[in-house]
């Protein structure tokens, strides 16, 4: 009974004595940052997703964030994404002055649409930040044609997605660049940092110039060639990522079979409908545990439930350009992204971590069960 009561958060990292055994050799050897273990995580992450060059970067933002300025976004310049994100996908270019434009989302995917990407182009348009949601591949080849067609930049944020595969290749490998974000609540961890794989050696080295105050290949500590940010991840955190790139394979499996549990505890509930499916092209790394409920009312129901169980949750995602800043920057409101917009008004993260028993998610399974 006591067990019944144990509140079930809504993430976790997945850690253990081997993290702890890296982290203390980087603490006595004294290289704390600029040194040696960020090129050896940089080199084993790029070999894991199948890129050729790796740049690690202080967070998933700065890393996107670099990308934009790689791509030569400037002041004016317009930046079409995807609404239903995290504030992240829009911001890393309106730090350069890009201008948000917002394409709708398909309804089943929660994805761009590429119709509608391809519609919001204009002579203005610059870049496509394309965002794979909750882990699951965008639209890629398509993107990639309009992109193409139209000379724009493609910025991958696949903050969410590592180890997800698109056409049967890991993100990363396919060509864009793009950009894995390692927040606890993420599949692989460094408590905060992020990763930036490239096939363009002249983009690595510019990305990893950007990173470190704008510093040169060659000249010394106090020259600046560019301006620059102090986005650098530090050795401590890189040796957490080799520690959690080690176990990578385990963790994508048992984040599978956890979903797989609540694909089968939730499938006989009325008015919950599941994350889609993958399917030949797009295979899914499993992020966060999203549900679509019927509506707003009735996600509010569960979440007064959830509370009272001590069950973790969070109203994932809101959309971007309906955000208080957004609104009055720009003078964006409601009706821009219907479907963005409706998803927002009625999707739910449920508890999804890597090492989440089936008995907490029996309660999860319960509880929305009991409050629709
Ligand atoms: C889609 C997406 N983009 C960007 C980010 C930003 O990553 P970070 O929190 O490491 O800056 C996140 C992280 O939550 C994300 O989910």
């Amino acid at each position: 009974m006591k067990q019944e009561t144990r509140a079930i958060p809504l993430s976790g990292a997945y850690l253990d004595e081997r993290e702890e055994e890296l982290v203390v050799e980087v603490l006595r050897s004294g290289r704390l940052s600029l040194g040696p273990t960020i090129d050896r995580f940089e080199e084993a992450f790029a070999k894991k997703v199948g890129a050729p060059y790796a740049a690690a970067v202080s967070s998933g933002t700065a890393g996107l964030h670099l990308l934009c300025v790689s791509a030569g976004v400037k002041p004016g310049d317009e930046v079409i994404t995807s609404p239903y994100s995290f504030a992240a996908s829009a911001n890393c270019f309106v730090y350069e002055g890009g201008v948000p434009v917002f394409a709708d989302v398909d309804r089943r995917t929660f994805n761009l649409d590429p119709a509608a990407v391809e519609a919001a182009v204009t002579p203005r348009t610059k870049a496509i930040v394309a965002v794979d949601i909750y882990g699951y591949p965008c639209e890629l080849d398509e993107l990639r044609a309009i992109a193409d067609k139209h000379g724009l930049a493609l910025i991958q944020d696949s903050c969410e997605a590592l180890g997800a595969e698109y056409k049967g290749e890991w993100l990363g490998s396919h060509g864009p660049p793009a950009v894995f974000a390692f927040y606890p609540n993420k599949q692989m961890t460094t408590g905060e940092g992020g990763i930036v794989t490239t096939h363009s050696e002249e983009e690595w080295r510019l990305l990893r110039s950007l990173r470190n105050q704008g510093r040169g290949d060659s000249g010394g500590w106090l020259e600046h060639v560019r301006l620059g940010f102090n986005y650098r991840i530090d050795d401590v955190r890189a040796a957490l990522g080799l520690g959690q790139l080690e176990k990578l394979d385990e963790i994508l499996a048992l984040r599978d079979a956890v979903a797989a549990r609540y694909g089968e505890l939730l499938a006989g509930i009325d008015g919950v409908e599941l994350p889609c499916a993958d399917d030949a092209s797009h295979k899914r790394s499993w992020f966060v545990y999203v549900v679509t409920l019927p509506d707003n009312a009735a996600r509010e129901r569960v979440i007064a439930h959830f509370e009272r169980e001590g069950i973790g949750f969070n109203r994932y995602l809101p959309s971007i350009h309906l955000q208080p800043y957004m609104r009055e920057r720009y003078g964006f409101g409601e009706g821009m992204c219907p479907v963005s917009e409706d998803l927002s008004s009625r999707t739910l993260a449920l508890p999804f971590f890597t090492a989440l028993e089936r008995d907490a998610q029996e309660r999860v399974a319960e509880a929305l069960a009991a409050a629709l």
